[in-house]
């Protein structure tokens, strides 16, 4: 999976351009699982919509195998590339049930047509889940979100997809159940070589689950390298802001602006050519204003856009 000069653009309803996502260059190796990491409206899930086709970019392109994403068949992307939403609730429908859910995909993305052998599929896939085979009857609304959250990881790995983007799989759910849900899906990547963009704003969800990390801040990746050495060795302002514990913490730490910036809060003015976290940043010198700063590496395969950090 590739993205090249990546940008997109939406419309306010202020009749405002909002910057979801901007040059972004990202690719993610066979078999590799990648986080994206940022706070709320960073642009994480606008990446990973168009990364499975939902949606084209405004600009730049996006690649699987090295085919631009508007060549391939609807059906045939499906078979190849699958999202699974950051809320189970809307994206599963509480009156099917979930041999139905897990069933569909089988018969129109996978074409198999003996009921046995998907029968067999199914039963195989809620049991990689932990989830005995009556549960296949069961409707969705009669099951909790830790199980919600297994049916979308078994709807989207049951097409065995080459790539998957998997958005926040664990805010669903409590603190045990998280580490549950994350085990599930590092045992079927590794079990199917599946490639992962992992979309989380928690960095411990990252570490344990990914090879390399983006960590974005306004539709940017201001900083991006191997998980280990970006999480320990966290370059850039942003990165060590958002690592830092609490935004009680943050606040006391380096003032309430950056603390504003962890809600949201931040409205980049249009056409601002400067580093967009130059509004917050304690390190801001005139240079950051007028000019952005370029992903540059800093050490091999660590690279960072800041000014103070990579000159
Ligand atoms: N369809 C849309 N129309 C207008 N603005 C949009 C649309 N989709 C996303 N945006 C805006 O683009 C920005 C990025 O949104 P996105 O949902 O990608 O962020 P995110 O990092 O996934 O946030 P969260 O952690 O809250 O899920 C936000 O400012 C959001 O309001
Ligand atoms: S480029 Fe400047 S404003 Fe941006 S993060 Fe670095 S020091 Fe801060
Ligand atoms: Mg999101």
């Amino acid at each position: 999976m590739e993205f090249r000069n990546v940008c997109q653009y939406f419309n306010d309803k202020n009749g405002g351009i909002v910057t979801a996502a901007e040059d972004v260059n990202l690719s993610i190796n066979y078999g590799e699982a990648v986080a994206l990491v940022g706070e709320s409206g960073s642009g994480k899930t606008t990446l990973g919509r168009l990364s499975v086709g939902l949606g084209r970019p405004s600009k730049g392109e996006i690649l699987l195998n090295g085919k631009n994403l508007s060549m391939f068949k609807r059906q045939e992307l499906r078979g190849k590339a699958q999202y699974i939403h950051q809320d189970p609730y809307s994206s599963l429908d509480p009156y099917l049930s979930v041999r139905e859910v897990l069933e569909r995909p089988l018969i129109y993305v996978r074409d198999i047509k003996d009921p046995e052998r998907r029968e067999e599929i199914m039963a195989r896939m809620l049991d990689g889940m932990g989830l005995e085979s009556f549960y296949l009857s069961k409707s969705v609304r009669e099951l909790s979100g830790g199980q919600k959250q297994r049916i979308l990881l078994a709807r989207a790995f049951v097409i065995e997809p080459e790539y998957v983007v998997a958005d926040e799989p664990t805010t669903m759910v409590d603190f045990v159940r998280r580490n549950e849900i994350i085990t599930l899906l590092s045992n079927l990547r590794t079990k199917m070589g599946t490639s992962v963009l992992l979309i989380t704003h928690d960095v411990s969800v990252a570490s344990k689950l990914s090879d390399r990390v983006a960590v974005m801040y306004k539709g940017e990746i201001v900083e991006y390298g191997a998980t280990s050495e970006v999480l320990d060795n966290p370059l850039h302002p942003y990165t060590l802001a958002l690592l830092s514990v609490t935004p009680e913490k943050l606040m006391k730490q380096e003032g309430p602006l950056l603390a504003a910036t962890r809600k949201g809060t931040v409205v980049i003015p249009s056409k601002f050519e400067g580093c967009r976290y130059s509004f917050v940043c304690p390190y801001a010198f005139d240079r950051c204003r007028g000019e952005r700063p370029r992903l540059i590496e800093v050490s091999p395969g660590h690279k960072v856009a800041c000014f103070k950090v990579a000159g």
